[in-house]
């Protein structure tokens, strides 16, 4: 295992849509791995593929139960919705309250290639919504309204 360097706004991969991974391979689970060494070193809860600059469908979310590795995760199930304050290590020193849905049931490949589906409420069902924005190119300045869009803009270095 080895920790990547994380990438950071305005870096363009991380608007890149992720390409969807066909067959799980050595590679993506070493990937998997690196990742989850880089979010526990960086004390975050999730970290998507771009952030390391691969454009790939994976995902690694430990929000306090345990480390889980999604590779082409998707949300079929969304129930209520909650606001609340996020960070991320791809965009450091900002926080915005962003609106998701409360409870979230997804799919995703296991490291194995098996289709695993999970249920979650609370801070993992944040953390997932999250990371599945990453793979789309979406990021918490998305959810900005228009004059914290600016100020965040302007104080960028
Ligand atoms: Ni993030």
């Amino acid at each position: 295992m080895a920790s990547l360097p994380i990438k950071k706004l305005p870096n363009s991969v991380l608007r890149k849509k992720a390409r969807a991974v066909g067959e799980v391979t050595d590679a993506e689970r070493k990937t998997l791995a690196d990742m989850a060494e880089t979010m526990y070193l960086n004390n975050g809860v999730g970290l998507a593929a771009q952030q390391v600059g691969i454009d790939k469908q994976l995902a690694v979310v430990d929000a306090g139960d345990g480390l889980m590795k999604m590779i082409n995760p998707c949300i079929v199930k969304r129930e209520g919705t909650v606001s609340q304050e996020e960070g991320c290590l791809s965009v450091p020193e900002l926080s915005v309250k962003v609106k998701r849905s409360a409870k979230i049931t997804a799919e995703f490949l296991n490291e194995n290639g098996e289709v695993l589906r999970i249920t979650a409420d609370g801070l993992l069902a944040r953390v997932i919504q999250h990371e599945l924005d990453h793979l789309n190119g979406k990021l918490i300045v998305d959810y900005l309204g228009p004059l914290r869009k600016l100020f965040a803009k302007k104080n960028r270095p």
